[in-house]
């Protein structure tokens, strides 16, 4: 079997979703998790864009020792400084440095020419390879770079010493022959490409990254960045999961990986919750219908042997429904090995208060979920904001006006709001702006359909400008009024001053 490696950038290209910003904790989490799974290498941030990205290079360098830790440059010395600077606790470490071939990039981008361009590109690896051995170099919208140039590019920076060369779709435009058909190509002409290998990086615009990413697999590319439920930049990246089953489930191509897929399910859930990004239920692999055989045909098929209408058992990626659901009755060892499930580690006293709030949450619900529980975990993000909601009381109804009270914790002070509104929400939008006076406007509201029954978890999603800045919110309480004004007051939290 030929060796595939898993090049997992869920929180570098995945991060740059907005709302889907995690703190520097949550992503040790995650990488943790992605260390479990059996990634390869992971892209832990671009150091040089903020302070909180080269704190989080830092601090996942320290946490994970078996992947690659990978750090993002452009094709600038100071980057490369900062990358390297970041990594310097890393046991495995690898800076990814590059620029657009485009000529749309390259004229309009950095209104150069091609051959400055190579210079550059030659310049950055070899200011890289000062720091690391191990030198990953793309090629900005290499989808849409000429073969020809593209070739001569990718020529350079092996003979200026890269590893890796990435291949990116940036724009997601390529068929799947066209972004084969340029791997062959790289590997049919490039002198030296036995020296290092090529990646693939597909954006999933038009739908068909990870298409495009197997028939760059098939054409020689021994590496793939991808993300944890295809989360990214617009329509997201190549999705890992399904990478890694069209592998396992084709074993006949020769292709293997070292993810461990039944750490696949639990990964998508902890990625999807901490990120506040839901998975599609119709989502391949990991979307809440990807295994539910809903017509009478199909489930007598299933019943009877269940290969009639499954290419793959939902063991083999972790789902084991019958696992899922914790209760009121289940004591804090069962909270405790759900939590370990996701590598959540905690002492007593920290297992003691989310248990208390799993106890309260089980009762207002029959079944807690995954979902529910790393929510619960989540919250204890919320109990450290500087606002914090303290008490809510709405009325409301057929033929009363709604009127909200609300009472708001800003740093251990008290304050106290009441409002009418034209429903409910608008209400306690209201109360909230008594006490919290600035010019702030509700861009984006969605409440996020409740997937069990009435007595779910209603999940809010906020979008608020102000001072010209959107911020990005999340709220998820059973009284949809009170997960509202926490995913306001979580907008709030990250307003800069
Ligand atoms: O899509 C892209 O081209 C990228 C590069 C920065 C690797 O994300
Ligand atoms: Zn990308």
């Amino acid at each position: 079997m030929d060796r595939l490696y898993i090049f997992d950038t869920t929180l570098r290209d995945g991060e740059q979703v907005p709302g889907c910003q995690l703190n520097t904790v949550e992503k040790i989490h995650v990488a943790r998790q992605l260390e479990l799974l059996g990634v390869d290498v992971i892209e832990a941030g671009f150091p040089i864009s903020s302070p909180g990205d080269f704190e989080s290079v830092v601090q996942i360098s320290k946490a994970v020792t078996w992947p690659t830790i990978c750090a993002l440059t452009r094709a600038v010395e100071k980057d490369i400084d900062c990358a390297a600077e970041a990594l310097q606790y890393a046991k495995h470490k690898r800076i990814h440095t590059g620029i657009g071939t485009s000529d749309s990039h390259i004229l309009y981008k950095f209104k150069s020419n091609r051959d400055e361009i190579i210079e550059r590109a030659i310049a950055a690896t070899r200011y890289a390879k000062r720091y690391v051995e191990d030198v990953e170099f793309y090629c900005e919208d290499a989808g849409r770079t000429d073969n020809e140039y593209l070739a001569r590019v990718v020529e350079a920076v092996i003979k200026a010493g890269a590893t890796v060369v990435n291949i990116p779709d940036t724009t997601g435009y390529c068929l799947p022959e066209e972004y084969g058909a340029k791997i062959k190509y790289l590997m049919d002409h490039v002198d030296g490409i036995d020296r290092a290998i090529l990646s693939t990086h597909c954006h999933n615009d038009l739908g068909m990254a990870t298409a495009n990413s197997i028939a760059g697999v098939l054409n020689g590319a021994r590496q793939v960045e991808t993300t944890i439920n295809g989360i990214g930049e617009r329509a997201g990246n190549t999705s890992q999961e399904e990478v890694v089953m069209i592998l396992k489930c084709h074993h006949d191509l020769g292709i293997e990986t070292n993810i461990n897929t039944e750490k696949i399910y639990a990964t998508s859930r902890m990625v999807s919750s901490l990120m506040n990004m839901p998975v599609q239920a119709n989502k391949a692999i990991v979307g809440k219908n990807a295994f539910a055989h809903s017509s009478g045909i199909h489930q007598d098929g299933v019943l009877k042997n269940a290969s009639t209408y499954e290419i793959m058992n939902p063991k083999d990626v972790g789902i084991d429904s019958g696992s899922i659901i914790l209760t009121a009755r289940s004591g804090r060892a069962a909270l405790r090995h759900r939590l370990e499930i996701y590598d959540i580690k905690m002492n007593e006293e920290q297992l003691d208060k989310v248990y208390q709030e799993f106890l309260l949450l089980a009762d207002k619900k029959k079944e807690v979920n995954d979902d529910d529980i790393l929510q619960l975990v989540g919250r204890d993000r919320r109990d450290q904001s500087h606002i914090k909601l303290e008490h809510l009381q709405v009325t409301s109804g057929r033929g009363t006006r709604p009127v909200a009270a609300i009472t708001l914790d800003i740093a251990g002070e008290q304050f106290t709001g009441a409002a009418v509104g034209n429903g409910p929400v608008d209400a306690a939008i209201n109360a909230l702006k008594q006490i919290i006076r600035r010019e702030m406007t509700l861009k984006e509201f969605t409440i996020q359909a409740i997937n069990r029954g009435s007595n779910d978890v209603g999940k809010v999603h906020m979008q608020v400008e102000y001072n010209g800045v959107a911020y990005y919110g999340f709220g998820a309480n059973t009284d949809i009024v009170t997960a509202s004004v926490e995913a306001y007051i979580d907008c709030i939290n990250k307003f800069k001053k």
